[in-house]
Parts: C-alpha cells; sequence; structure tokens
C-alpha cells in the first residue's frame, strides 16, 4: 500500500533578528553569518508563543485549507526538543487549543505522542505513521505529524548565530498528493553522544559545535550505507559500475542548523561516494591535491579535530572540491533550493529537514522543473545521537500542493527586532500580555501558572 506526504504546511513566528543587526552587536563579521554560515534571518518567538502554540497554528492551517474535520483525523504526533513538560505529552496541549475551534472533545477518538530524540524524532514519527497507514490500520483517516521547535541557545555562544523557531506539519495518508516513500528502506544508526544535549530544567543545550557538524556527517553517511545495501537488495534501484547511490536521487535534502550545514554535508557524502569511482580521479587531478589522511586514520572524533593540521588541509580540500564544476552542477540541482527558506528562518531543529523539503519543492517547481516521479532522498540527523535515510517518489498530483506554494506570503508579515528587543524576549523578561505583535486568529499563550498546586498549567486562546 502506497503512503506519504499528502499534504504540509508550515507557521513560521512574526518576529525575527536580522543577521546583519546580531553579527554587528555580537562583534562579528556579518559576512561569517550570511556566506559562512548561510543565516540572513532568524525567526524569534514572542512572548505569548511557544513550541505548543507554533504546533497547533499549523495543524488548524492544514486543516482548514483541506477542510477537514476532526472526525477525519486518526493520529497527531509531535515531535519536538523543546519539551516543557517531562510528562504531559506536547499533543495534548494541541489538541485543548484545536478543540477551542472545533468544539470540546473533537478529537478524543485520535491516539498519538510526543517523540524525542534532538532533531531526528520527526523523521521517527513519519516512518511510524507511514508504517500505521501501511498496515491498514487507519480506516481511511489522515494522521498529522507535526515538527515544532525553538532552537535557542545560549547569549554569546557560538551557537547563538544559529537559533530559529517555527512548525511545519505534514499530513499523511494511503493515496498523497505530494511524496509516497519508498517502502523497506528506511535505514538508521544510533550512538550514545554527547554533542549537543538540554539537561532537565536547561532552556538552553550544551553544545559542542564542531564535534556536533562531525558527527552528524559521520551518522548520516553511516545511515546512507544502510540505505544503499536495503535498495539493492530490494531491487528498488540498480546501481550500474560507474554510479553511486546519490545519482539515484533526484533531490537530496540534509538537516540544516543553518542553512551551509547542508552544503557540508552533502560535499561530505558525495566525497565519500565518489572515492571508489573512476570520475575520483579527475577530481583530484583538476584539483591538483590529494584527499588529506588524519595522523590517526581510524581515530576518535576527538583525535581528529584535535589534528590542527590534517583539519585546516580538509578544510582546504572541501572548499576546492566544493568549487569544481562535478560538485557544483549536484549542488546546484539536487540541494540549493532546499536551503532557501532555511537562510529566511533559521534553525527549526527537529523541522528544518521539513522546511527544506518544502523549499525545495517550491523553488525546484518554479524553475519549471516537472517534479512527477522525481526520487527525494532524505538526511535527517539528531543529536545525541542518530541518523535516518530514506526516500520518496514525487506523485502525479503534486502540481495541486506544489502549485500553491508561496514562502514568502506563508511567512507572513514580518517585524523586525531592534536589538534591546531581541535580548528582552532571549531574557524572558516579557509576560506573554507584553506581546510584541498582536495576531489574528491564531492561538496564543495567556499565562503559566506558578502556585504549587498547579504549578506549569498553560492556558491558550484562539485570538478573533
Ligand atoms: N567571512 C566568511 N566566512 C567566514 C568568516 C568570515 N569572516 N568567518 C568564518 N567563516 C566561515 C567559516 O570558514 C566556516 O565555513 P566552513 O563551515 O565552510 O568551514 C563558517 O563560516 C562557520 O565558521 P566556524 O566554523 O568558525 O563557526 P563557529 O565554530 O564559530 O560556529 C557552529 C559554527 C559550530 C555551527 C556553531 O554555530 C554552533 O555551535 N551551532 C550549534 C550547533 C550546530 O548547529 N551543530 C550542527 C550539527 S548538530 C545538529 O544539527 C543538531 C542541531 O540541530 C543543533
Amino acid at each position: 500500500m502506497a503512503a506519504g506526504i499528502d499534504d504540509i504546511a508550515i507557521y513560521i513566528p512574526r518576529l525575527y533578528i536580522d543577521a546583519s543587526d546580531f553579527a554587528v552587536n555580537r562583534g562579528l563579521d556579518p559576512v561569517k553569518l550570511q556566506k559562512g554560515l548561510g543565516v540572513s534571518q532568524m525567526a524569534i518567538v514572542d512572548a505569548n508563543q511557544d513550541p505548543a502554540c507554533l504546533a497547533a497554528n499549523a495543524c488548524l492551517q492544514i486543516m482548514q485549507k483541506n477542510k477537514l474535520s476532526p472526525e477525519d483525523i486518526g493520529r497527531l504526533y509531535i515531535s519536538t526538543e523543546s519539551a516543557f513538560d517531562e510528562s504531559k505529552a506536547m499533543n495534548s496541549y494541541v489538541v485543548g487549543m484545536l478543540e477551542q475551534v472545533y468544539g470540546q472533545g473533537a478529537f478524543e477518538h485520535c491516539g498519538g505522542v510526543e517523540t524525542k530524540f534532538a532533531c531526528v524524532s520527526g523523521s521517527y514519527a513519519l516512518y511510524d505513521n507511514t508504517n500505521w497507514i501501511r498496515a491498514g490500520e487507519a480506516e481511511g483517516k489522515y494522521a498529522l505529524v507535526v515538527v515544532s521547535d525553538i532552537a535557542k541557545y545560549d547569549m554569546g555562544s557560538s551557537g547563538e548565530m544559529t537559533q530559529g523557531a517555527g512548525a511545519v506539519v505534514m499530513l499523511l495518508n494511503d493515496n498523497p498528493r505530494l511524496l509516497a516513500f519508498d517502502p523497506k528502506v528506511t535505514s538508521t544508526s544510533i550512538k550514545d553522544e554527547y554533542d549537543f544535549y538540554r539537561p532537565f530544567g536547561k532552556e538552553t543545550p550544551i553544545v559542542h559545535g564542531q564535534y556536533s557538524n562531525l558527527l552528524y556527517m559521520i551518522q548520516v553517511r553511516k545511515a546512507l550505507e544502510a540505505y544503499k545495501k536495503k535498495v539493492l537488495s530490494t531491487g528498488l534501484i540498480k546501481m550500474g559500475d560507474d554510479e553511486t547511490i546519490l545519482d539515484h536521487m533526484d533531490y537530496i535534502n540534509m538537516h540544516l542548523p543553518y542553512s551551509n550545514m547542508g552544503k557540508k554535508a552533502l560535499a561530505y557524502l558525495v566525497r565519500h561516494e565518489w572515492r571508489q569511482l573512476p570520475r575520483w580521479k579527475k577530481i583530484l587531478s583538476d584539483i591538483e591535491m590529494n584527499e588529506p589522511i588524519p595522523k590517526d586514520p581510524r581515530g576518535t572524533i576527538e583525535s581528529v579535530l584535535g589534528d590542527n593540521e590534517f583539519m585546516a588541509k580538509d578544510h582546504e580540500f572541501t572548499k576546492m572540491f566544493t568549487k569544481t564544476p562535478e560538485y557544483q552542477e549536484i549542488y546546484e540541482s539536487k540541494l540549493s533550493s532546499s536551503l532557501i527558506a532555511s537562510s529566511m528562518i533559521g534553525n527549526l531543529y527537529t523541522a528544518s529537514l521539513y522546511l527544506g523539503f518544502r523549499s525545495s519543492l517550491e523553488f525546484e517547481h518554479k524553475k519549471g522543473i516537472d517534479l512527477e516521479g522525481k526520487r527525494i532522498g532524505f538526511g535527517s540527523y539528531g543529536s545525541g545521537s542518530s541518523a535516518m535515510v530514506f526516500s520518496g517518489i514525487v506523485q502525479p498530483n503534486f502540481k495541486d500542493i506544489v502549485g500553491r506554494m508561496d514562502l514568502e506570503a506563508e511567512i507572513g508579515n514580518r517585524r523586525k527586532l531592534t536589538w534591546e528587543e531581541y535580548e528582552e524576549l532571549h531574557e524572558n523578561k516579557l509576560s506573554p500580555e507584553e506581546s510584541m505583535v498582536h495576531t489574528n486568529k491564531e492561538f496564543v499563550l495567556v499565562d503559566v501558572q506558578t502556585e504549587k498546586e498547579n504549578r506549569g498549567e498553560r492556558r491558550y486562546v484562539f485570538n478573533e
């Protein structure tokens, strides 16, 4: 049975900080953000928003757009790494908000959980719900999978220049208009790591930035190896002698903690995939440099990162490789359109990969490319750490969805924050009633209880 993404919607908060303003106030070169990381603007949540609000607003949008009633929905999953309760799942808050519009008890028949594994958990949620549909348990109902996050880092930390916020919701069914997932090939890798984590009670993560970058690439590569074995053994893809698995993906969507991480990760995967092929000899001869090898080639990530000579040479090699026409071709045709939304919005943790997918569809379609039948590969990564690689095929009715996509309009009117406003919001100095913008027809947070007997209870309203 086919199963996959029938429609997709986004909700992005109305406030943002401009990368140049950020750089000036932090004493950084604006070019580092804009060119080095690919960050132009970072979406910031208002004082009356939390990740549950973002998720509920995205859900309402996709339901209204498709004229769905709660009866049409069988499952509602939320994936996030911005949870604010250790027990009560974010789904229940979202259901509570949606029932303010659809009536109390309207979602009572639904199932679902909140899933957690840093940025990769949304991919696990998609996979589980796809299998719920494939197993024939959906009884004609849709699953809603929402990925919603606030990427907030400590002030003055290197992660602070890779913030953002937003939610993406995907509607799944057995007759998807957008993308049908390739069956029996989803592949994973998992390892106990401390590259990025957020201990109980801490609002911002503890991050080992460069370590996390390298681990991301290593883990996705491992999942890609497993994917390759599966596609060959299931016969999904037949590979010629001078081909790699990436040649069989028309588009490649990577997890995007910042836009340029996609570029970096793609270059890493392509290098590893091409190394055994005749085309690699030509690349080495064109760039007139051999691939550097670390002093301890089978060492740990720490030893590789600590090998300064290797790191400098490898950086130089990567720069030269990414300038070759061969890499440029794969970058431009398979990845570049997925990076556009990320540079305008920033890091969405769980939602980053899917914002990239959404971005790729719109901007490739706008180039006049017929997307029907194209295979899209996904490289999902979550710190801590796990990676997932999977793929799907764009469906014949994709234009019903993609033809109406308009990122600028969907983001809506945004207000640029001053530095003082940004700091006030970052330090949580404002209460919900001191929000910076008043929105219409959106769910907002009203208050969070502080009394002993109901501490942590949250109240939301739908702004008419
Ligand atoms: N002009 C132009 N480019 C410049 C520049 C300048 N003046 N200064 C630096 N650059 C370039 C650098 O060359 C580098 O480019 P390459 O990656 O191509 O080498 C880029 O800008 C970034 O510079 P640095 O690597 O020196 O940046 P940094 O070390 O200060 O911080 C970071 C980068 C480590 C990603 C940091 O922002 C961070 O810790 N972010 C949070 C963690 C993160 O996003 N990790 C990603 C993988 S883990 C994950 O994905 C989970 C998740 O969602 C968080």
